[in-house]
């Protein structure tokens, strides 16, 4: 055996050992995505939005009809998405999703209303992100 006969399958067998350790300790960290998303969903599904603008009351029924569709409203209302950049980045997503049924006017208001909204119920969070951020 030449000794890269040896020292490929070597390295290989390293690098696998430390990415099974690597993912193990990631996995045991953080919920697994449908314990989160299990925990967005069990959470209230309706806003308050007596006291929000008229043009957001208007832009809530577009939310709540087409993000209702595959999931109930609950996921994206409880959701840790609160950046504007979070929201634009996901309405999107969710209306490249084959059957979403949204057009690009209802996506523009959804993600209004929902820049709107976190900046009125998740204060804190955004403050938190925004504080993180800065700290990268
Ligand atoms: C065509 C089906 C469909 C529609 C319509 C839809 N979603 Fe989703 N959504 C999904 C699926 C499937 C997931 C599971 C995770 C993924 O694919 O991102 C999901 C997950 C989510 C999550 C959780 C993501 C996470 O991992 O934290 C949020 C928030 C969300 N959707 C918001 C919305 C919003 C806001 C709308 C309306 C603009 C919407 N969804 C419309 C299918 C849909």
């Amino acid at each position: 055996m030449t000794k890269q006969q040896i020292l490929v399958p070597v390295a290989m067998s390293v690098a696998m050992a430390f990415l099974l350790a690597v993912s193990g300790g990631l996995l045991a960290q953080a919920p697994s995505s449908e314990e989160r998303l299990e925990g967005f969903d069990s959470g209230p599904k309706t806003i308050d939005i007596s006291s929000y603008p008229a043009e957001m009351k208007e832009s809530y029924k577009v939310f709540a009809a087409r993000c209702s569709k595959c999931h109930t409203l609950a996921r994206p209302i409880n959701s840790d998405y609160a950046l504007p950049d979070e929201w634009s980045r996901y309405v999107k997503r969710m209306m490249r999703k084959p059957g979403s049924g949204i057009s690009p006017k209802e996506g523009k208001k959804i993600y209004q209303f929902l820049a709107y909204d976190s900046s009125i119920r998740k204060k804190d969070l955004i403050a938190k992100k925004k504080a993180e951020q800065k700290g990268d």
